[in-house]
């Protein structure tokens, strides 16, 4: 089935048709920016531009960088508050005629990784890190989704980890990847001591880079770039519609 998948990200809003029984993302993806103070109205109307863009009025699935309970959101760190307490699918449904799915970011990213990328038939429990505005986190077990998981908002040594460890903070604070990896490194092995996981799935735009900072992280557990790179929210978020 083709599923436009759209992913809100902290700087840009991205969109791309997606077949969801392979993965394959049909067209280019077509990129906006997200509107400063991303508030609802601005967001919305981004997305229904997304969705004029490739002329379409199939099923979409969004992926929100915020927990979503019946396309509801619960939480607004990155991005503004007015969302909290929103109908986010109800509100992009309206803009865009379409039939609409909310799925939180790292979950989507998580989903499309599981099914066609880096943790494909992975057993266990896999957790894929989402770097980028913020920290996503999504925690499968044995392929099946605990969804919501916000362990981008763990506190460590009295930090917030995504005020520290995310790209952004690595942008905001122009870290050398050395020092981006200490931080890195002190995440990824507390969320180890907390998971005891089979599997870390590294993801978000930085994931390209992975050869600057990834072998100067010291777990036990095995840690791999996302495949996807950054195009894992827009397939998952598709994937999300249409399991629903
Ligand atoms: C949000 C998460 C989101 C992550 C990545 C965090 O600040 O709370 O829901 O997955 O950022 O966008």
């Amino acid at each position: 089935m083709e599923i436009l998948g759209i992913d809100i990200g902290g700087s840009g809003i991205k969109g791309a048709p997606v077949n969801t029984e392979t993965g394959q993302v049909l067209a280019e993806r077509y990129r906006l920016k997200t509107p400063a103070g991303a508030e609802p109205g601005p967001v919305t109307e981004t997305i229904a531009q997304i969705a004029r863009h490739f002329a379409w009025s199939g099923p979409i699935g969004v992926g929100f960088p915020g927990p979503i309970k019946q396309g509801i959101v619960k939480m607004a760190a990155n991005i503004s508050t007015a969302w909290v307490g929103l109908n986010a699918a109800e509100q992009i449904h309206q803009a865009t005629g379409c039939s609409v799915t909310v799925i939180n970011d790292a979950d989507a990213a998580g989903l499309a990784e599981m099914a066609f990328g880096a943790g494909k038939n992975v057993k266990g429990v896999v957790i894929m890190v989402t770097l980028g505005t913020g920290i996503g986190t999504a925690i499968f077990i044995d392929g099946k989704l605990l969804p919501n998981a916000e362990f981008g908002h763990l506190e460590i040594r009295g930090h917030e980890a995504e005020a520290r460890a995310s790209d952004a903070a690595r942008q905001r604070e122009e870290l050398s990847w050395k020092k981006y990896a200490k931080r890195l490194n002190r995440y990824f092995q507390t969320m180890e001591k907390l998971f005891w996981p089979d599997l870390f799935i590294l993801g978000g735009g930085i994931s390209k880079y992975h050869e600057k900072y990834l072998p100067l992280i010291k777990t036990e557990t095995q840690i791999v770039p996302a495949q996807f790179l950054n195009e894992a929210g827009i397939v998952g978020a598709a994937l999300a519609a249409y399991r629903e």
